[in-house]
């Protein structure tokens, strides 16, 4: 159910603490959104002036640098640090992004970090991914067939049908398209989203897969998918370059022709 107002207690408050870099020559100020639970208050920016001179390139280089040496307790995730598990999505500048491909200098001004939009916040820049890994279990991500396994072999594909799965199998789940769909954020709780749609499509048009009408018949309704309403913030603000509006596009044409 959508609601219009945050509620009391997620309203930021003007009483973050500024970290100064006196010294520094290059400085670039960092103004990151903190919450602890933890703690009953409601969340705050705090402000952290960065020597650029004596930070790494990109903003998860900044973070680092912030957590290591200013404040311990600044919480975010990341694992690879090169675009490929998704962990360290974030909202910088006012578009969703991955921390450790997004350079510093690419981003004007003081940089302002949230965590993803329209997402319970666990801590600081950690979103809770629950609902989003419900909705990704519901579409059943795996190969699932009927006919027998054929024996000492795998299940082949030909090059082209491979290639069916270019701009799809590419997806990494950090979830920037979906947090970033106006769809998605008013009715989460029952339109699937663009990451999902396109993980649920990346099995509809895998040839080896044998629930192609089951998988529509889960997706043949209302919400599920038909509230893709063809805004496209999915594909502008996709970190890997992949379009789910397209593989949403895909899916309704299955429907379409299947209908016929
Ligand atoms: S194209 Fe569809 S899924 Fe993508 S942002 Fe727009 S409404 Fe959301
Ligand atoms: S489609 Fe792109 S933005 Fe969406 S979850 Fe996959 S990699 Fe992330
Ligand atoms: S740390 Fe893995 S994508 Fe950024």
């Amino acid at each position: 159910m959508a609601t219009f107002t945050l509620p009391k207690n997620s309203k930021i408050k003007k009483d973050g603490k500024v970290h100064k870099a006196d010294d520094a020559k290059r400085v670039k100020g960092f103004k990151v959104y903190r919450y602890d639970p933890d703690t009953g208050k409601n969340p705050r920016y705090d402000k952290f002036e960065i020597d650029l001179d004596e930070c790494g390139p990109m903003v998860l280089d900044a973070l680092f640098k912030i957590k290591n040496e200013i404040d311990p307790t600044l919480t975010f995730r990341r694992s690879c640090r090169e675009g490929i598990c998704g962990s360290c999505a974030m909202n910088m500048n006012g578009k969703n992004g991955l921390a450790c491909t997004t350079a510093i200098e690419d981003l004007k001004g003081n940089v302002q970090i949230t965590p993803l939009p329209h997402m319970d916040v666990i801590k600081d820049l950690v979103p809770d991914f629950t609902h989003f890994y419900a909705q990704y279990e519901s579409i059943r991500p795996w190969l699932q067939t009927v006919s027998p396994t054929p024996s000492g072999k795998e299940r082949l594909q030909s090059p082209e049908q491979r290639e069916q799965l270019d701009g799809l199998y590419e997806c990494i789940l950090c979830a920037c398209c979906s947090t970033s769909c106006p769809s998605y954020w008013w009715n989460s709780d029952k339109f699937l989203g663009p990451a999902i749609l396109l993980q649920a499509y990346r099995w509809l048009a895998d040839s080896r897969d044998e629930m192609t009408g089951e998988r529509l018949d889960q997706l043949e309704d209302p919400f599920r998918l038909y509230r893709c309403h063809t805004i496209m913030n999915c594909a502008n603000v996709c970190p890997k370059g992949l379009s789910p509006a397209k593989a949403i596009a895909e899916t309704k044409k299955m429907m379409a022709e299947r209908a016929i």
